[in-house]
């Protein structure tokens, strides 16, 4: 097998709590950062690959760790709300959605600035811009000193990392520097929405700011198609992102939409090892010996049904199940993420029962 590595990886573990005077790990890290390398850093959603965002170079190393399509722009991560300025025309929309959701896992995609490398942007006219509430992630961007880029942590194609040992699984040798963090609050990426002339917002990902906190802030909000649906041929994309395959388990992942009774039936007449992503009040009702369960939290617990969903799909890619079975969430709330992420790692499939 093709050796992986490629360079030595410093490693170190910071939390929140050493946070209170300076942070020998977290001033190399942003020297790093300075000088054109690549940390790995925890947010609250999901661990991020940064670089430089304003030094091209730096950001085409992140394509290079990733095996990125060039064609697929990166977020910039900001110290502070007001730091876009630098970056993109802001609009007076962009501040109202700072005071309300920022710092948080919300992204604002803005006309850029000539500064902003085409690296980081593929080429668009637009930026994507975030600022992470993760306090090791603020630290890290405030020692740095210069916008970071960052996509999530993963090997292109694998379920976003939300915990260090998946980021080392995925990163180890490919990049300078990995800060530990502990486990991602969210556990999904950030809600990524565009602003538009009209003062409307597009939702292109779904994420922890949801649709309905969107619409409660009093914002005019259209979800983009291909949030909830596959692309249609010849389709226009309106985030890169968006047309490539993600989270894809090995084994083909299937999404049953029908009462737990039919669910059960179905599963109880598949053939081979099969797994199923269960909610725990399902557990105890499928004993089945051909079926491996894994839990995804309470029915009702869309936060811990999105904490574990990337980790569930890691595990269960290991096993070389023969079919991964999930239900279909609800779009409601944070479900919406949860459905996007599962529709796509599913390729679609969805099992009417
Ligand atoms: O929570 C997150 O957003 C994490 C953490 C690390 O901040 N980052 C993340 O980045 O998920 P990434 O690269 O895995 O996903 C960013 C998505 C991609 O689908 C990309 O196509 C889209 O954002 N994107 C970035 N810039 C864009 C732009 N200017 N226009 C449209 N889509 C854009
Ligand atoms: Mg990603």
């Amino acid at each position: 097998m093709e050796d992986k590595r490629q360079r030595e990886t410093v490693y170190a573990a910071v939390c929140a709590d050493c946070l209170t005077k300076k942070n020998e790990s977290l001033a190399l890290a942003g020297k790093l950062l300075r000088e054109g390398g690549t940390v790995i850093f925890p947010t609250e959603t999901v661990y991020g690959l940064g670089a430089n965002a304003l030094d091209p170079d730096a950001a085409a190393r992140i394509y290079a760790a990733k095996g990125r399509p060039a064609d697929n722009p990166l977020i910039v991560h900001i110290a502070e709300p007001e730091e876009a300025d630098t970056l993109c025309d802001c609009p007076p929309l962009y501040a109202r959605l700072a005071r309300a959701f920022m710092p948080g896992p919300l992204t604002v995609i803005m006309t850029a600035k000539p500064c902003v490398p085409k690296t980081v942007t593929a080429g668009l006219p637009t930026v994507a811009v975030r600022c992470p509430a993760h306090p090791v992630a603020h630290a890290l961007l405030l020692e740095a000193g210069v916008p970071v880029a960052a996509p999530s942590a993963n090997l292109s194609g694998s379920p976003s990392p939300t915990c260090f040992l998946h980021v080392k699984e995925d990163m180890d040798g490919r990049v300078d520097m990995i800060i530990d963090g502990g486990e991602c609050d969210y556990g999904v990426e950030s809600t990524i929405v565009k602003l538009e002339e009209d003062g409307t917002l597009l939702l292109l990902r779904p994420g922890a700011v949801t649709l309905e906190d969107l619409t409660a802030f009093g914002a005019r909000v259209t979800v983009a198609p291909a949030v909830l649906g596959a692309l249609k041929e010849g389709e226009t994309v309106l985030s890169p992102g968006m047309k490539y395959r993600h989270y894809a388990p090995e084994a083909p992942l299937y999404l049953l939409d029908g009462s737990f009774e039919n669910i059960r039936k179905f599963l109880a007449d598949r053939e081979g090892r099969v797994a199923y992503l269960a909610y725990d009040e399902e557990m105890a009702s499928i004993a089945l010996p051909h079926v491996t369960l894994y839990s995804l939290g309470e029915m009702a617990d869309t936060p811990s049904q999105a904490k574990s969903l990337f980790r569930i799909l890691r595990e269960a890619d290991k096993e070389n199940y023969d079919a991964i079975y999930a239900p279909l969430p609800s779009i409601r709330g944070l479900g919406m993420a949860l459905y996007n992420r599962m529709i796509r790692a599913a390729a679609h499939q969805i099992i009417k029962l």
